[in-house]
């Protein structure tokens, strides 16, 4: 099973990383049915994913794109089973650079499992609420659980520096995706 960490953001100076950092270490040697779980660093920002000016629809491009950053986007999402999608909130909503990433892709998403894991002013629910909205559109299935930490007491600078109770929940919400991982198949 091969979990993709995905971070959201693209800015310079971004909290996104060091909140995927925390994620990749308490996900570490975690096991699935005695096997190791493989976790995957996916760095939006090294892709540099172009806007999506392409006139084919994704969902019929059979995975064949006009750009290298595209392919090596796809082959990434591709190989993972399911993902921890780390995610700002941008204007009570989802940060646009992820949403035309996810955009460019489908079935590279489709029916695979998700959980999120937000943060902003109110923690990034709202970004949270409309994930589910676009992940539901790709058949995907996002688990109940998501960690959503506060900007303003969870952060020194753009390091995270979480509350106690947040690695139970992240460990709740590993559990769900592991169990949602398993039953796509
Ligand atoms: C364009 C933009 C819009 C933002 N809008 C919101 C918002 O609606 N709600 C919120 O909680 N924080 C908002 N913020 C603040 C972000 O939560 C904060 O800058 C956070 O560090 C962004 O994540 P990043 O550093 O990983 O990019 C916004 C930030 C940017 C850059």
């Amino acid at each position: 099973m091969k979990i993709g960490i995905v971070i959201g953001s693209v800015r310079d100076g971004r909290k996104g990383e060091s909140v995927a950092a925390w994620v990749q270490e308490q996900a570490a040697g975690r096991e699935r049915d005695g096997e190791t779980v493989e976790l995957e660093l996916i760095d939006l920002k090294s892709f540099d994913v172009p806007l999506l000016e392409w006139e084919t629809i994704p969902g019929a491009a059979k995975k064949q794109y006009p750009h290298e950053s595209v392919h090596a986007w796809s082959a990434a999402v591709d190989a993972c089973d399911g993902f921890v999608l780390v995610t700002p909130e941008y204007n009570h909503s989802v940060p646009g650079a992820l949403k035309n990433a996810v955009d460019w892709l489908y079935p590279e998403w489709q029916g695979k499992a998700a959980a999120l894991v937000s943060y902003g002013a109110e923690s990034g629910v709202r970004a949270v609420e409309h994930w589910r909205q676009i992940l539901a559109n790709f058949s995907m299935v996002v688990v109940r659980q998501q960690v959503s930490l506060s900007g303003f007491d969870e952060f020194d600078g753009a390091q995270v520096r979480p509350n106690d109770r947040r690695a139970g929940e992240l460990e709740t919400l590993l559990d769900q995706l592991e169990e949602a991982v398993a039953r796509q198949g």
